[in-house]
Parts: structure tokens; sequence; C-alpha cells
């Protein structure tokens, strides 16, 4: 909040009123019953209709500002130079100080060019974790991933501030073994929990990789959560506005790739940009075959208006600190209730420990599926198994699998759309359920496809 405002207060209040507002579908539990057995217990396969607090993901699932929408009735819908795409040139530009900014219906998209691009076969790609369509990208050139998480990041009861950060000891191994087209690093960290990454280890990252001739590329999909988590936690940086802080983490990028649908609150789009001219080119060529011309890139310029005011809005460290509250909110209550949690909390969701939650479930048994199997049925919830389900290793010869290092799940926070008594009634809910965990019971997969099989394995209780 500003000065004025108590910061210290235990009510979170949103900084924002209502001007528009969307039914919560509220099935019956019968209802919801029927829906998860006709779904083969795999959420992805549940209608939203059918859930209440829909926290499956807060990617493109924020609600857009008044001025967002009004920015919008002002798109120019042009094939070719729309005044939209310089309103979003300038706002990548002033936020990045990149010269080169191209847009990209989505994160990945830009991923997919920035691969296409630079990725041959045989090479190692280095990263603090690759999102997961970073490495399908980088894997589909023939290439490999590597995540190089700092150790602290194992212990998910460890109070370390930064546990988003890459290993530097790791990173300068892997860079005297051969040289990467690009470093990747991911801000916040999304699959090691939404963690930050401090300045101080981007300076160093980028020291390192400047002497070996490698390219920095930030993934600011949750840059300003990570901006704001560096200005609450990293000494000498406290007094410094987000918004400089921002300018300061990409003064280190060479690139930016960005999905948009998560702190530019926007419901689709995304980008890239890159200080190198050649590369913009190239990426300009590429982008023709798939995207769209380079002054839409598969965006309307409705969506480029959108996306430019988002980019503003998201820095307004009122939002910042109501959005970062409210995950630890949800995050302690939910410990409170006595679930095993991943801390801190990160800046965009609250995982569950699953595994150490329900002890009783072996990995293969999925005690992640059924968590959300259950928060779904007793509470209309929806929320995403990360952990063997989703990261567990098949050998499709033998059928053999090997488990994911944890049994995570993760409750994800659209932002601006819920607010503080729907996280109440949630705990409320969660609370009544601690004392049942020991009868829930494992999964085992009936059907399931070969690759991303989570989205569409089809399950039966045990
Ligand atoms: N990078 C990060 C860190 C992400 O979290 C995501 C998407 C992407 C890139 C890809 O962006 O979806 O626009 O193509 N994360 C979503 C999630 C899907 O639920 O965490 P996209």
């Amino acid at each position: 909040m500003h000065a004025d405002f108590d910061p210290e207060a235990l009510t979170i209040f949103e900084p924002f009123r209502v001007k528009t507002v969307e039914p919560l579908p509220l099935p019956s539990r019968e209802e919801r019953e029927l829906a998860i057995r006709r779904a083969a217990f795999n959420l992805f396969a549940l209608p939203a209709a059918a859930v209440t607090f829909d926290f499956l993901t807060d990617s493109g699932t924020s609600a857009m500002s008044a001025r967002q929408w009004s920015a919008m009735m002002t798109g120019d819908e042009s094939y070719a130079g729309a005044k939209s795409f310089f309103r979003f040139e300038e706002a990548v530009r002033g936020l990045t100080g990149i010269e080169h900014a191209i847009p990209t219906h989505q994160g990945r998209s830009a991923e997919a060019l920035l691969a296409k691009a630079l990725v041959k076969p045989g090479h190692v790609v280095p990263g603090n974790t690759h999102f997961d369509t970073t490495r399908a990208n980088i894997e589909a050139a023939g290439a490999s991933a590597l995540d190089l998480p700092c150790d602290e990041n194992e212990d998910s009861s460890s109070p370390f501030p930064f546990k988003g950060n890459v290993d530097l000891v790791k990173l300068e191994k892997v860079l005297k073994d051969g040289k990467p087209p690009f470093f990747v690093m991911t801000v916040t960290n999304n699959s090691v929990g939404g963690q930050p990454v401090s300045m101080a280890n981007v300076a160093a990252a980028k020291a390192l990789l400047e002497r070996h001739g490698v390219p920095l590329v930030i993934d600011a999909a949750r840059f300003a959560e990570n901006c704001f988590f560096i200005q609450q936690r990293e000494p000498g940086l406290e007094k410094t506005s987000v918004k400089d802080i921002a300018a300061k983490l990409f003064s280190y990028a060479d690139a930016v790739v960005m999905s948009a649908k998560k702190d530019a609150l926007v419901n689709t789009g995304g980008f890239i940009a890159v200080r190198d001219g050649g590369l913009a080119e190239t990426i300009r060529h590429l982008m023709v075959l798939t995207e769209g011309f380079p002054t839409y890139g598969g965006l309307a310029g409705r969506d480029m208006e959108a996306l430019a005011v988002g980019l503003e809005e998201v820095l307004d460290e009122s939002y910042l600190r109501y959005r970062v509250r409210s995950v630890e909110y949800f995050g302690s209550g939910i410990e409170a209730c006595g679930f095993r949690v991943v801390k801190p909390f990160g800046g965009h969701a609250v995982y569950i420990d699953a595994g150490k939650s329900l002890p009783h479930i072996p990995a293969l048994q999925y005690p992640g599926q059924s968590l959300c199997v259950e928060l779904y049925r007793r509470m209309g919830l929806r929320a995403v198994e990360v952990g063997s389900v989703m990261l567990g290793r098949r050998d499709h010869e033998t059928g053999h699998e090997t488990p994911a290092p944890k049994e995570l799940v993760r409750l994800a926070l659209p932002r601006r759309v819920y607010t503080q008594s729907h996280i109440d009634y949630l705990l409320e809910k969660m609370s009544s359920l601690t004392p049942m965990l020991s009868e829930f019971k494992g999964y085992r997969i009936t059907r399931q496809s070969r690759y991303l099989r989570h989205f569409t394995a089809k399950f039966e209780p045990l």
C-alpha cells in the first residue's frame, strides 16, 4: 500500500474496486462428483463451468483493468505498421531498454523463434531451470536443456530468500566444457516454486557468460513479481523502485522472451526483444511462416494495446505488495491447516508438498493427484499436480516408471481475480480436510499418451 495505508495490517485489501462481475459456478457436491468421474479423475478434463475456484494456472487468467479495456478500443487493426505496434514497441523498449521488440502470440512462440534462430543439434543450453515449453523448444531443435538450480532449492523448508538462483559453480563448469548458444534465466523460477532470482546472481551469471561470449536470455514471464522480491529481500535495493530494479535486471539481458499472459496482465500475448540487429532480422524472417507479419506477430492490434498498458500497471507497488502478500497469506493458512508446503512462498502460487502431507500414498500411486481430486470434490477448487504424473519418467518399452523428485500440488493465483474472502473460505474448508488426509486413496493410470501425459491421462482410484 502507499505510505498512508498500514503495510502491517493483517487484512490484505485488494487495491482496486470491482467494475464488472462474473458469477462463480456453484456446482453441488453431487454435480462435482459426477464431473470428476466423467473426467476420469483428470482435472484438465473438467469443464471450467464445473469449477468454482480455478487455481489451475495464473497464465492468461488475469482480470484486465478499465484502462486496458479502454486501450483495446483504440486498437489499430492495420496489417502492417499499426499504431498499436508502435505503442507496444515503446512499452517494451521503455521497460527493457532493448531496441528490437517483436510481438508473438504467447511465450512459447517467442521461445520457438529463439531456438530456431540459434540452437543447433548437439548444443547444450543451460538455465536456472527451464520452463517445460522452453525445454521442449530447445529439445525440438535437437539440443539438450540443462537445469542448474542452486542447491538451496532442494530443501523445501529452507528459508533461503532466492531459491530461484542459478548455481554459478556448475554454470562455470558447463561454460568451460563447451560454448552454448545462450543461457536462460527464468524470473521468477516457476519450475522450482515461483522462487525469485537475486540481482547479484543475475549480475554474476552475466559476468561469467560475458567472459565466455555467451548471451544471457531472460524469461520474463513473472519479472515484476521477481523485482518486488528483490526490493523486499536484497540488501542495498530496498529503497530502489521496482521499476528501476526491472530496468537494472534487463540491463544484463542480451535478449528477453516473455509470456505476457502472466505479468503483462493480459489473456494472451508475448514478445521477444533482442539487442542484436542481425538476430532481430533472422527472427523477423522466420516468424512470417508461423506467427504473422513482424508488426503483429499473431496478435490483434487491441491485444498489443492491452499488453502495453499491462506492462506499466504491473509495476504498481501497491498491486505487487497485495499480490505477494495474498500468496503468502494463502500459503501460511494452508500450512496452519496442517499441510506441508514449499517455503518461502513464491510469487504466483502456493505449492503443497503432497508427498509429505500424504505419506501413506507411495509416489507411484500419485499422492498429488489424489489431493487434487479431493480438493475439487470437497471444495470445488482446481489445482494442478506437479509430481510423478507430470514429471515422472516412463520407459515406454517396459512400462517402468521413475518417480519425480517431489510430489507437489500447485495452487496458482490468477491476478486480480479472487478476493481475500474466497481465500478465507478455501482455508476454512481445508482445515476440515486435514483430519481425513490418511483416508485418501492413491490412483493408477489407465490410459496415457507418450508425451505430456498429464494433460490427457485417465485415472482410477485404488
Ligand atoms: N515461461 C514460463 C516461466 C512459464 O511459466 C510459461 C507458462 C511459459 C514460459 C510459456 O508461456 O504459456 O504463454 O506459451 N506457464 C504456464 C503455467 C502455462 O501454468 O505455469 P506460454
